[in-house]
């Protein structure tokens, strides 16, 4: 499923909650970016001054960003927060899945009014190698500037500041919303429901075709929000495991954590 909204609409923190109660991966395309400039990398190089401006990266870059993640995804149930953002990105997202018969099941838009949001921004505390998300008045740390799970100092994000927030606004307008009607217009024609196109003959009883849903949950608050969500999900994933009935590891949560998992198991090390 896709995770969609505004800037600070709730992606990153429902994005959690339902990762923490469910056996799903996240990904999101943000946090990873954060990573890269923390880590000083090309892409974090180029992405520092791009983000701080609140305007949006250009699709070749993030698509090498999260190229090799999204080739991780399948066996999973997974949520998409912050990709994809432009229509490019959507229809790259689209080739993807349909080529590795991946489908796209839900999208989920989290309608929340602006001027809820401008005030939320200033609150805002993230802990940077996690992405988890803090809020002073509504989701406080348990010890005031660390994180509950690392105990690690919290930070706040450079483009959390209302003259660049009202810059990420705009580009949400421009570039990210025309997507909505793009995945509507597809959750409304046959032709989308048709993944299978792309299976080997052999392959196509194995799946029955899966229509795209495209949900927008309203709410000021998540006492609105997360329980409309979590039935939502529910209803479209039945068969979904929660975390209580998984022996994974309980730390072993984003697809990032996973993988350095998956290393870590291969060769003995982490890399
Ligand atoms: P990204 O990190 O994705 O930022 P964003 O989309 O602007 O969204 P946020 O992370 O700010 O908000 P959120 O919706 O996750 O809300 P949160 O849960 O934190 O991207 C940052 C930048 O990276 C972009 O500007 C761009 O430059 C670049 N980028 C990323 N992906 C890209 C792409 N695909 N293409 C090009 N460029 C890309 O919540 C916000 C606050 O509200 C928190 O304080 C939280 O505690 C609080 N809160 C949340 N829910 C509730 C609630 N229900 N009630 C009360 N408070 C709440
Ligand atoms: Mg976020």
């Amino acid at each position: 499923m896709l995770m969609f909204g505004k800037p600070g609409a709730g992606k990153g923190t429902l994005t959690a909650r339902l990762v923490e109660k469910y056996d799903v991966m996240s990904l999101s395309t943000g946090d990873l970016l954060r990573q890269h400039i923390a880590e000083g990398t090309d892409v974090g190089k180029e992405a520092e001054d791009i983000m701080a401006r609140g305007k949006l990266l250009p699709d070749d870059v993030v698509l090498k960003v999260v190229a090799s993640k999204l080739d991780r995804i399948q066996p999973k149930h997974w949520i998409l927060d912050g990709f994809p953002r432009t229509l490019g990105q959507g229809k790259l997202l689209d080739v993807h899945l349909k080529k590795q018969n991946i489908p796209l099941t839900l999208v989920v838009n989290l309608d929340v009014p602006d001027d809820v949001i401008l005030s939320r921004i200033s609150d805002r505390w993230i802990h940077l190698p996690s992405g988890r998300v803090y809020n002073m008045s509504y989701n406080r740390p348990r010890v005031e500037g660390h994180d509950d799970v690392t105990g690690e100092p919290l930070t706040k994000r450079p483009d959390d500041n209302p003259e660049i927030f009202s810059r990420r606004l705009a580009a949400f307008y421009a570039s990210t919303s025309p997507l909505l009607s793009y995945f509507s217009t597809a959750a409304s024609s046959a032709a989308h429901s048709s993944f299978n196109h792309y299976q080997h003959p052999h392959q196509l009883s194995f799946h029955r075709p899966q229509k795209l849903a495209v949900k927008s949950l309203s709410g000021n608050t998540s006492d609105e929000i997360w329980p409309q969500l979590d039935q939502l999900v529910r209803n479209m994933f039945p068969g979904l495991r929660t975390r209580a009935d998984t022996k994974e590891s309980k730390r072993r949560h984003s697809l990032s954590d996973a993988i350095v998992a998956e290393n870590f198991e291969a060769n003995g090390s982490f890399k």
